[in-house]
């Protein structure tokens, strides 16, 4: 059996001015030797400051997207080197906010993905279905085809995290069941089996995202191949972040 680190990712979104940096320090205060990971993506304007104020802290800093290519002509991009030099280890790739709003294609995702790892950092890669593939029955096709499309060769454990974010879950305060959540986690991680081989399927973590809270954290990470949470709104208040990690920490043993 693989011991997979839990990991406790927050997702800001287009959420944070300086004063919310605040926020980090009472984060950095209340678990200052988790037994899991704890990440923060703030918008890219924040990641200097957050890497800063989170210095010394147990709290590691990632990006929300970045372009493929390291440096030239793409006005408001920002490269996968660039968010490593600002301190990031982490970036988030292929949302499913930025696969609707701005038309990211799996191929895309991929190629984001490798400029990432070859950059160092972890690459967070977003997968999920809308609420009409759930209901029409795709859900594991639909997973699987990004699985497929999104994932770079080679990945590994420790250049990879895949995060499942129903589409429908997300900021809604719907949650699947957990049997749902089981399905699908435990066919990514054979999906990935076929991607990278099976040694290294079983070390990457998996993520379970949407409407993850406090009070449904326990149930969640209970669920079989949930290796911890990518958390939206409510990653902006240290206090529940924090429930959230600490059920994380329970669910660690
Ligand atoms: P919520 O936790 O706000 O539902 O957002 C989930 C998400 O999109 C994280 O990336």
């Amino acid at each position: 059996m693989v011991d997979r680190r839990k990991l406790a990712a927050g997702n800001w979104k287009m959420n944070g001015l300086g004063a919310e940096l605040a926020e980090i320090d009472a984060l950095a205060a209340a678990h200052k030797d988790p037994s899991c990971d704890i990440l923060i993506c703030p918008p890219a304007t924040l990641i200097e400051r957050m890497v800063r104020r989170a210095d010394g802290s147990a709290i590691s800093v990632g990006g929300q997207d970045c372009h493929p290519a390291t440096s030239g002509a793409h006005t408001g991009d920002i490269s996968a080197a660039m968010l490593a030099d600002a301190g990031a280890d982490h970036v988030i790739l292929g949302h499913s906010e930025r696969r609707t709003d701005h038309g990211e294609t799996d191929a895309g995702v991929r190629v984001k993905a490798e400029a990432a790892i070859a950059a160092g950092l972890v690459a967070i890669v977003c997968v999920g279905e809308t609420l009409g593939e759930r209901e029409a029955g795709e859900t594991l096709a639909v997973v699987g085809r990004q699985v497929a499309g999104s994932v770079p060769d080679g990945a590994t454990g420790a250049s990879l995290v895949l995060a499942y974010e129903p589409v429908w879950a997300i900021g809604t305060g719907k949650v699947p069941t957990m049997d749902q959540i089981a399905e699908v986690h435990d066919f990514i991680r054979s999906a990935l089996a076929e991607r990278v081989g099976e040694a290294e399927a079983g070390a990457v973590r998996l993520l379970y995202g949407g409407s993850v809270k406090p009070g449904n954290a326990d149930e969640i990470f209970a669920v079989s191949n949930v290796d911890g949470a990518l958390v939206g709104g409510a990653s902006l208040k240290a206090a529940d972040l924090g429930g959230i990690i600490a059920a994380l920490e329970r669910a660690a043993g």
